[in-house]
């Protein structure tokens, strides 16, 4: 698996994401699978975006006790998906327990990544609300290398960490990054944000790209943009 952009289906369900993805027709980008598809659609939806052709990152973010959530990553890795994802939270014996659920009798898994804080929670309230006292970025770092520890792929994180991930755990250990806008375009309620082009000098190994492509005009030209900058 090389460079690549992924486009987040942030839709209510199959018709809006099936008249999304009928724009692209021979075209098959990869696509990120969130809660809120998943959880209005279920495994069915994954299975027909699948036999259409398309790569698949499965976005549910499992954290629970390590054989639930063996048992749950393995029936996800039935599905067939490409890359899925946790909670590093879980502790290094719940990402070692989804590794052992997620590989297939050949010996073939989908790629797993931890979520390590997310960008929604402040320092400010991971202190105050989580008892975490470390700074975020040491926080963010200390997880990266559980998950590292854990034999994970690699993590999300903001295109901000990326190179600070790779300096830590070595160029192969993948970072995934959403937070993507073009130099031109609207940041909605994205904080921190790089263009395609910038991700792709920091290093990201993968975009996730939302409403810029969503909510584009003319979404299969804006995501061959994000392919033409970040892929290059
Ligand atoms: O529309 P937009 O490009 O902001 O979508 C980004 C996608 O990446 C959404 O599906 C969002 O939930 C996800 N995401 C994010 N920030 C994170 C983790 C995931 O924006 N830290």
């Amino acid at each position: 698996m090389g460079k690549d952009v992924i486009i987040a289906l942030d839709f209510p369900g199959r018709e809006q994401t099936f008249a999304f993805l009928d724009k692209f027709q021979d075209r098959k980008p990869f696509v990120k699978i969130g809660m809120e598809l998943f959880y209005a659609t279920g495994p069915e939806m994954v299975r027909q975006i699948k036999a259409r052709g398309h790569q698949i990152f499965l976005d549910l973010k499992l954290h629970d006790i390590p054989n639930t959530v063996k048992r749950a990553m393995a029936a996800l890795s039935a599905l067939d998906v490409d890359m899925c994802n946790l909670h590093a939270a879980g502790t290094v014996a719940m990402m070692e327990a989804a590794l052992e659920g997620l590989t297939r009798p050949d010996g073939t898994r989908p790629l797993l990544l931890a979520v390590t804080q997310l960008t929604s929670t402040s320092e400010e309230r991971m202190r105050e609300e989580l008892w975490i006292d470390h700074p975020m970025d040491q926080t963010v770092l200390h997880y990266t290398e559980l998950a590292k520890k854990a034999g994970l792929d690699g993590v999300v994180c903001s295109p901000l960490e990326a190179g600070k991930v790779h300096d830590r755990c070595g160029s192969s250990f993948l970072t995934v990054t959403p937070g993507v806008r073009f130099a031109d375009g609207d940041i909605g309620d994205q904080v921190r944000v790089m263009t395609p082009a910038e991700a792709k000098r920091i290093g990201s190994d993968y975009i996730v790209v939302g409403r810029p492509i969503t909510q584009a005009a003319d979404p299969v030209a804006a995501w061959q943009r994000c392919i033409d900058e970040f892929v290059g």
